[in-house]
């Protein structure tokens, strides 16, 4: 098994397929590329079908289990459907993340081709309060998470993102959440990181602190280290890697960007490992080279982390990092 200095094996990839999208979404990382202009019309740097699979098919002789398709929105790809045919030939995990806006009419055909899982961004129940944070339409994404539930892509898990205008609708999530069969919620702490509003964001503790009052169990997942909050039998899982040594010595996922470089990180660009066109021998040896190289950001790339009051308890709790003999295969 091929890992990095820390240890970390990678089991987990996520294939951006365009960087097109069809929102706009306020807090967007683009994949951790920064804020570029989302061109909509078709471009060239798209990955083919069969750049894909190539991909895959390198990723899976690495040990990568699941694949997880991401745009920009995904299902802009009118050839996503074939994408996830061809994917799962090789490794048959493949889940998506979408703005949902789009997935009602094609959940379905997904489902056919292989699909097993749909993560969708939904931030708010209220109509008003989603367009201003998306810059698009509710009752669509609503409609696709319901297609989604029926067609059995399930489980269906809803991406919210906690930050400023967000943060007061989570119990309301959470009943949401409740209320259907195959839902299950993540909350995702707002990145500043690769976007400039720092203003977003808000203090977790007091989210932390309010799950553990009210969940019935408390639950930590092998990815990332990833805390399950059991509320009766609704999961409620909280994905905080902002500062977060912990979350980033348990990180398993390398990505690929819309233009096929293979990316270790996503908080870093300068280490973006091109892909296109390389003959089999030298497809491999950049993934090997991007596994063995990954540095976890928080507690290897960026070591000066002063806590902020209350997180001391977090930091303390983090495994020592550091490269221990260079990088084992
Ligand atoms: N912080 C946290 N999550 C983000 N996402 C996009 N931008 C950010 C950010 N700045 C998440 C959304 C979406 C997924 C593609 O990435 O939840 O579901
Ligand atoms: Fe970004 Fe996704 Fe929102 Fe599109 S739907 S703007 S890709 S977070």
């Amino acid at each position: 098994m091929v890992t990095d200095a820390w240890g970390r094996p990678v089991t987990d990839i996520r294939i951006s397929v365009t960087k097109r999208c069809n929102f706009a979404c306020v807090y967007c990382h683009d994949e951790g590329l920064g804020p570029v202009a989302r061109p909509h019309a078709p471009h060239d740097e798209e990955l083919s079908v069969t750049e894909v699979e190539r991909l895959v098919a390198v990723a899976r002789e690495y040990g990568i289990r699941s694949v997880k398709f991401t745009g920009g929105e995904p299902l802009i790809r009118e050839d996503l459907e074939e994408i996830v045919e061809r994917t799962v030939r090789q490794v048959p995990d493949v889940s998506l993340t979408t703005n949902g806006s789009l997935l009602a009419g094609r959940a379905e055909r997904l489902r056919d081709a292989g699909l097993k899982r749909v993560n969708v961004s939904l931030d708010s129940l209220d109509p008003t309060a989603f367009r201003e944070i998306r810059r698009g339409a509710l009752a669509p994404v609503l409609r696709g998470i319901r297609e989604a539930l029926r067609v059995g892509l399930t489980p269906v898990k809803l991406n919210m993102v906690v930050f400023r205008l967000t943060v007061a609708s989570i119990p309301k999530m959470i009943d949401y959440v409740g209320s259907e069969e195959g839902l299950k919620l993540q909350l995702i702490q707002f990145m500043p990181e690769l976007v400039q509003h720092a203003r977003f964001s808000v203090d977790l503790r007091e989210v932390r602190a309010w799950l553990e009052a009210h969940a019935s169990r408390v639950l930590v997942r092998e990815m990332h280290h990833r805390r399950i909050y059991l509320f009766d039998r609704t999961e409620v899982e909280l994905v905080d890697p902002v500062r977060n040594p912990e979350f980033c010595a348990n990180c398993h996922r390398i990505r690929v960007t819309h233009r096929g470089e293979l990316k270790g990180c996503l908080n870093r660009n300068d280490d973006l490992v091109p892909t296109r066109g390389l003959d089999d021998a030298a497809l491999r040896a950049a993934f090997r080279r991007v596994i063995t190289t990954r540095v976890p950001f928080y507690g290897g790339y960026v070591t000066d982390l002063p806590a902020a009051p209350g997180e001391t308890a977090l930091l303390a709790r983090a495994p020592t990092p550091g490269p221990a003999d260079g990088a084992r295969t």
